[in-house]
């Protein structure tokens, strides 16, 4: 897959009411994006893949819905504000700023080839909290959706039933002030992660680090399409945490290259002896049964869902040169995540009985199913609209179906038509 790829996935992206540019009408604003009606529910089917692996199959995980702004203090105590800091050098020519692992000698922009020294700047956003002039305080938006978990972990065993070891996961929205958004929704200022932050007892810290690094990777495994696209990437000594013996990514190959998906994170008790020292507040964990007394470690996984919604987008765009010659773009993205289940047409829409009939199925279909209703143009053009955004199936409904109750039924992959009973409908397209 070429660059060139990129390009076309991020208009067809546009196209077809997936992602749009925010503020597009403004000149757009760098680093922050829209989802469309197809995109938005892609996005909530997404999360929901995550939470049900995560939270729902499990008995020893539960959720919470931070808020993105907390008391300013936490990212005294997280490190955020001595140490988020990532490295920018501009071009002497052009003045355009770069992350220096993003240049290969020479500007993108310009093909100048020189640069000034590399700075460092903090990435936090900052706001103000307060209505008065002289009363208002600075206040950060969160930088990793991640602090939350630990502010609310003694919330969480208080008002739980769970014990050591357990989870706490949340899909929230982070917020970075990064040099160079780039590449649609893979690096942007405003987006979402689904995080695992999950507890345990320092002598098992290894089986659970081992154990979440296999899950994560079987979890992508069932995403996306194209399984040689995924590798883990072990950090080197000289970028793990202090507090680290290990990091993994895992990684998707994209059209520039191996890029990070999610990270599984050592973070020991780094964060909750932190929180411990700066609140004030005792943070350890009682054992109910020895009653030894600890500060938890964890095993934290930490994911972008933006940046998998953009993968799996990569992972599924086909170009398929058919008999007739011409070209059919068709997302073959998972099922799960598809924005609907199945589009309905009526052939025709200008018939009372098939536009009913067609309405009939519709509102059958639509009670335990995401289905798109189209009465606009001919099949054909229906059918490539629906394939540009991944629908699994499409339902024609036709003369014969007023007579013998059945319609056709065309699958995405294969392009194969087939007759199916309505009353058979639900259970064909599940
Ligand atoms: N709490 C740990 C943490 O935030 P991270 O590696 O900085 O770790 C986790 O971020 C994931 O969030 C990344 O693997 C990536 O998928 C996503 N992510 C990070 N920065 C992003 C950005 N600017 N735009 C989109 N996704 C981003």
């Amino acid at each position: 897959m070429s660059e060139d790829t990129l390009q076309k996935i991020t208009a067809l992206a546009k196209r077809r009411g997936i992602i749009y540019q925010n503020s597009e009408i403004y000149g757009g604003f760098s680093g922050f994006y829209d989802y469309g009606p197809v995109g938005v529910e892609m996005k909530n089917n997404l999360k929901s893949y995550w939470w049900k692996d995560i939270v729902d199959r499990r008995e020893n995980v539960v959720g919470i819905d931070g808020a993105i702004i907390t008391h300013p203090t936490v990212w005294e105590a997280s490190g955020h504000i001595k140490g988020f800091a990532d490295e920018v050098i501009e071009c002497k020519k052009c003045h355009k700023r770069f992350r220096p692992e993003d240049i290969d000698g020479k500007c993108p922009n310009c093909k100048g080839t020189e640069f000034t020294k590399p700075r460092k700047y903090n990435m936090l956003f900052k706001t103000e909290v307060g209505v008065l002039e002289g009363e208002k305080v600075d206040a950060y938006l969160r930088g990793e959706a991640c602090q939350t978990i630990y502010l609310n972990f003694k919330n969480v065993i208080d008002s739980t039933r769970q014990q050591i070891p357990f989870g706490i996961a949340q899909i929230g929205k982070a917020f970075r002030n990064e040099v160079t958004p780039n590449k649609l929704t893979f690096r942007t200022r405003e987006f979402e992660q689904w995080d695992l932050q999950f507890f345990v007892h320092p002598d098992n810290m290894e089986k659970w680090y081992e154990y979440w690094k296999k899950e994560r990777m079987e979890f992508y495994k069932t995403l996306y399409r194209k399984q040689d696209n995924l590798r883990y990437r072990q950090h080197p000594e000289d970028e793990l945490a202090f507090y680290a013996k290990l990091a993994f990514d895992i990684e998707y190959k994209t059209p520039w290259g191996w890029a990070e998906n999610e990270g599984i994170h050592w973070r020991a008790d780094y964060d909750l002896t932190q929180h411990s020292k700066f609140s004030g507040k005792n943070l350890t964990y009682r054992d109910p049964k020895t009653q030894e007394k600890y500060f938890p470690w964890i095993v934290e996984t930490s994911g972008g869902v933006d940046r998998t919604l953009f993968f799996l987008i990569l992972d599924a765009y086909e170009e398929e040169k058919l008999e007739n010659g011409k070209t059919r773009v068709v997302l073959k993205i998972n099922k799960d995540i598809a924005a609907y289940k199945a589009a309905i047409f009526p052939l025709v829409n200008n018939k009372e009985e098939i536009l009913n009939k067609a309405r009939d199925i519709f509102n059958l279909l639509s009670e335990n199913n995401k289905v798109v209703w189209d009465d606009r143009g001919n099949i054909g053009k229906r059918y490539r609209y629906q394939d540009e955004i991944g629908t699994p199936h499409c339902i024609t409904i036709d003369y014969d179906s007023l007579k013998d109750n059945t319609v056709t039924v065309r699958d995405r992959d294969t392009m194969e038509q087939e007759r199916v009973k309505i009353e058979d409908l639900e259970s064909f397209i599940r």
